[in-house]
């Protein structure tokens, strides 16, 4: 008998075809891909790096690691690139720990202004094991130099992060570069969400101006889940050893054998990102996000939007996240700059656009998608978060029940399957 998963994934494709999948750091892989990662591969073990394993019977996992290297040393134009770490939040542990010493400060935007966990969030182990300082974003969403500045002559970080997870504005690398120099910091770029932007040319390359990179695969890149850390040619001459230091990080330091399956899927999906059809979609994909945003009353110059809800009530991040997952939209609840309500119980929603441009979705279609959200927003109108803390989770359990019931999403639902419906999804159905 197959196995009962084989039943859940089925289910799980349907999900994937017929909604549109809006959650900013997620995509739609090749076939190919799937197939490198769904490969044999898996069956290795291969501690250490390519000549230096722990086990024998390495001759060609070697030489599939080395090309996945060579191939986004290509890409990136960079001198070093590892692909071994597992996440992007184990390589930033990593790149950490190759940068810093238990206790030294480390900087990085706050998670309630779209920084990252690990860029020195309560409760990680950026903020458990290191001094974490947090800059922050101004009144009007973008990042305070100004405050960076500040803190960055206080504190004198050893390591400061530049990159974001919920930010939809571009990022000037050389402003962060002078701060850093001012305090002989080391830059470490986070551009996890925006490599295919990179990439494509749609937005600048933080190569002449950061020591370390570090990327997810799995964003805009459109890869397996996986990271790939990069040194800059500026970072091999601030620290000649630093390709040792991170890799002593990754093993022994935090990890054991590399997942050789997702190691080749990387490469895959490397070799998609060095076509002219990749670039294509990057555009593609920031052009979207550009209408859908104006759509909404926004902007964005990036794959992502980040939409207040204020204008429909007050703290309905998660009655729009439920609203929006009964019409067959998934999105996520988002806390907002300058948040009104609470980080736990948030104003805004995040949604993106790189996972519908791989369907082939173009701007049309996002006027057609913005028109739906916005029927949807609807109808969560009156539905206030209240104001009583011991009140909201009881309430929150009755609102999703009440627009599970809802008619008008029924109804929108049907026509967002039946539009979705009509776009491909690698791996599925074909
Ligand atoms: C900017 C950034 N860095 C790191 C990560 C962590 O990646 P992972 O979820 O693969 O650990 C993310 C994921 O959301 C991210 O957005």
């Amino acid at each position: 008998m197959a196995s009962r998963v084989f039943k859940l994934i089925s289910e799980e494709a349907h999900r994937q075809k017929y909604g549109l999948e809006m959650i900013p750091s997620e995509n739609y892989v090749s076939k190919d891909v799937l197939k490198a990662l769904g490969s044999i591969l898996t069956n290795k073990y291969s501690e250490g790096f390519p000549g230096r394993r722990y086990y024998g019977g390495n001759e060609i996992i070697d030489k599939i690691e080395n090309y996945a290297c060579d191939l986004a040393k290509k890409l990136f134009r960079v001198p070093v690139a590892l692909v071994q770490p597992y996440s992007g939040s184990p390589a930033n542990l990593a790149i950490t720990m190759a940068v810093c010493e238990p206790g030294d400060v480390v900087m990085g935007l706050a998670l309630s202004s779209g920084g990252h966990l690990t860029h020195g969030a309560n409760l990680n182990f950026s903020s458990i094991f290191y001094k974490a300082v947090n800059y922050t974003v101004g009144d009007d969403w973008k990042i305070n130099f100004g405050e960076l500045e500040t803190l960055a002559k206080i504190h004198k970080p050893k390591l400061i992060w530049v990159g974001t997870t919920a930010y939809p504005f571009k990022l000037d690398y050389k402003k962060f570069r002078k701060i850093a120099d001012m305090v002989g910091a080391s830059l470490v770029a986070d551009i996890s969400h925006i490599t295919g932007l990179i990439i494509g040319g749609v937005h600048e390359s933080p190569v002449p101006d950061v020591d370390i990179i570090m990327t997810t695969t799995h964003k805009t890149l459109r890869g397996p889940r996986g990271a790939i850390i990069l040194v800059t040619e500026r970072g091999l001459k601030r620290d000649s050893e630093i390709k040792s230091k991170i890799e002593r990080a990754i093993i022994p330091g935090i990890q054991g054998g590399p997942h050789n399956h997702q190691t080749a899927a990387i490469a895959v999906s490397l070799e998609e990102a060095l076509k002219p059809s990749f670039k294509k979609y990057a555009i593609q994909v920031a052009k979207n996000a550009a209408v859908l945003a104006k759509e909404l009353g926004t902007v964005s110059e990036t794959h992502l939007i980040l939409f207040s809800l204020t204008k429909y009530g007050y703290g309905m991040g998660y009655q729009a996240q439920y609203a929006l997952e009964e019409a067959g939209i998934t999105v996520n609840k988002n806390t907002i700059p300058g948040e009104p309500a609470s980080p736990f119980y948030p104003s805004g929603i995040r949604l993106g656009t790189p996972a519908l441009t791989s369907r082939g979705m173009k701007e049309e279609d996002m006027v057609k998608i913005a028109d739906w959200i916005k029927r949807v927003l609807e109808e969560i109108r009156g539905l206030d978060l209240p104001r009583k803390q011991e009140k909201r989770k009881d309430f929150l359990k009755e609102i999703k029940i009440k627009l599970h019931k809802n008619k008008n999403l029924k109804r929108i639902r049907k026509e967002v399957e039946n539009f979705a419906g009509k776009f491909p999804v690698p791996g599925i159905n074909d």
